[in-house]
């Protein structure tokens, strides 16, 4: 029923019905979609401090022993936290009995120290997870990023305490020193700090952080020593301001600060325990496992009815279900659905003669500053969204055409709702049309940049020819 005179990126769950009929539109929760992944350079120098990596050739840290992704601090981004504080994760096969006992005396301390709020687990099946791997040095990615992320723990980095900070980091929090207020706290000997490293020491802005309103933490376990990146080790670079508190406390790596523990109840929600029960579904079944935060839940509907929206939903530190929940429609009453989901586009073909296809495609699109970041049925890396990519090689003007199956509907008009995702400078056109076989009619039509996020298209009364029992959209 679609064809996209479109040289864009958008389109997503599409979703016709019969007349009269409505539906809430799924949704995922309105998080901001983050910018993509920069590296800066790094220089190479003696290491001195585990996370100072400074004998790391072939990885381009940001500060110190984070790969930068995505925006600072403690994330202010949602979605790259662990939606259900139980973190899955795999250990490279090369660890000794020593190393392994030290992630495990990591992990263990956040679990004891957050009262079971924040645990890890062996991975299972689930999709996205952290790899403890001895990489060139310690460092991780800040919060979730979709699928497998490493986490490097190399040579000098395998002590508790120098995992506890790395794993603070895939939890989703940046350094302490680097805070937007910073300054009242500590000051900074610039001259002390080696050229390449003083990026370590940038402040985050205000936009870029969330410090989740808690104070300034001179023992967090996210904060740099006196001498970190020192030229001069015997001299600080970061003074603490307040002359009580004395230099060799900063940078601890024995284990979570009262404040750390703090902050991460905080991001976590951790007093929020438990979502409402599960509403039935209606003419389909629902396997739920609980209704505390980490729970799943997934659906299935009766024979002639067929499943809008996803299959699978979980309980979610905000006390919510995510996703919305789905609906089973009669096949009678419904004339099609599509999530894109399955290779076969449930019969959706690509045009012939337009110039290039729409992809099936999970996860951040590879351009900065276009497309989702997920996809929106599922909302995980793991959903499918389809796809086109407008900047190189595409050019202005070229076309990618989808069509549906034929459909069939006893009702006069029918009701069509999608999402799409315009996101870019380069946004083309995505158009909508009907057919009956003698002619494209277009129906509804967008274009030009609409942001970073997914949108709902619901277009009612689409007309459909009654002399017509059977009705070909196009
Ligand atoms: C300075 O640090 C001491 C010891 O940690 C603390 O008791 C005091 O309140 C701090 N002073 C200021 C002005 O923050
Ligand atoms: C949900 O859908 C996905 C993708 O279509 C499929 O792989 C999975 O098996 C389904 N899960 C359930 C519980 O039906």
């Amino acid at each position: 029923m679609v064809s996209g005179y479109v040289w864009i990126l958008p389109v997503l769950t599409m979703l016709v019905m019969s007349d009269g009929y409505r539906i809430r539109p799924p949704y995922c929760y309105s998080w901001r979609y983050p910018s993509r992944f920069v590296i800066i350079p790094h220089n190479i120098h003696r290491p001195t401090f585990p996370e100072e990596n400074q004998c790391v050739a072939s990885v381009y840290l940001m500060e110190g022993d984070v790969q930068r992704l995505f925006t600072r601090n403690a994330v202010q981004n949602k979605k790259v936290t662990w939606l259900t504080r139980e973190i899955p994760y795999t250990v490279d096969s090369s660890y000794n009995s020593y190393q392994l006992g030290q992630i495990r005396i990591a992990m263990d301390h956040f679990r004891q120290r957050t009262n079971g709020c924040i645990t890890f687990h062996t991975r299972t099946n689930e999709r996205d997870y952290i790899h403890i791997t001895p990489g060139d040095g310690c460092y991780s990615r800040v919060g979730r990023q979709g699928g497998a992320q490493l986490l490097s723990i190399g040579s000098g980095c395998d002590r508790s305490g120098t995992i506890m900070h790395e794993l603070m980091h895939a939890l989703g929090f940046w350094h302490e020193h680097n805070r937007p207020d910073r300054n009242q706290y500590i000051s900074i000997t610039w001259d002390n700090i080696a050229n390449g490293h003083r990026p370590n020491f940038d402040m985050n802005t205000a936009q870029q952080v969330d410090t989740l309103d808690i104070d300034y933490d001179y023992e967090s376990i996210m904060h740099y020593a006196f001498n970190t990146f020192a030229i001069n080790r015997a001299q600080p670079t970061i003074t603490p301001r307040n002359t009580s508190v004395n230099p060799s406390i900063l940078g601890q790596r024995e284990r979570l600060s009262d404040l750390d523990v703090l902050k991460i109840r905080r991001l976590y929600k951790c007093d929020i325990e438990t979502c409402l029960p599960m509403t039935p579904l209606m003419n389909g079944q629902q396997r739920v496992s609980g209704n505390t935060v980490g729970s799943t839940a997934s659906f299935m509907c009766n024979r002639n009815y067929f499943l809008v929206g996803a299959n699978q939903s979980g309980c979610v530190d905000t006390g919510r279900w995510s996703g919305a929940k789905p609906m089973c429609m009669s096949k009678q009453g419904a004339v099609g659905y599509c999530s894109f989901e399955s290779s076969d586009l449930c019969g959706w073909v690509q045009g012939s003669k337009d110039n290039w296809d729409w992809r099936r495609s999970t996860r951040a699109t590879a351009t900065d500053n276009t497309g989702p970041t997920w996809d929106h049925t599922l909302c995980d890396s793991g959903g499918v969204f389809l796809y086109l990519e407008s900047s190189s090689p595409a050019r202005q003007g070229d076309k990618a055409r989808l069509t549906s199956p034929s459909m069939t509907s006893s009702h006069r008009s029918v009701c069509v709702i999608f999402y799409y995702h315009m996101y870019g400078s380069t946004m083309g056109s995505l158009t909508l049309y009907t057919s009956d076989g003698r002619g494209d009619i277009p129906i509804w039509r967008m274009s030009g940049n609409k942001g970073d996020n997914w949108r709902v298209a619901v277009i009612e009364n689409v007309a459909v020819q009654s002399n017509y029992k059977v009705r070909r959209f196009k």
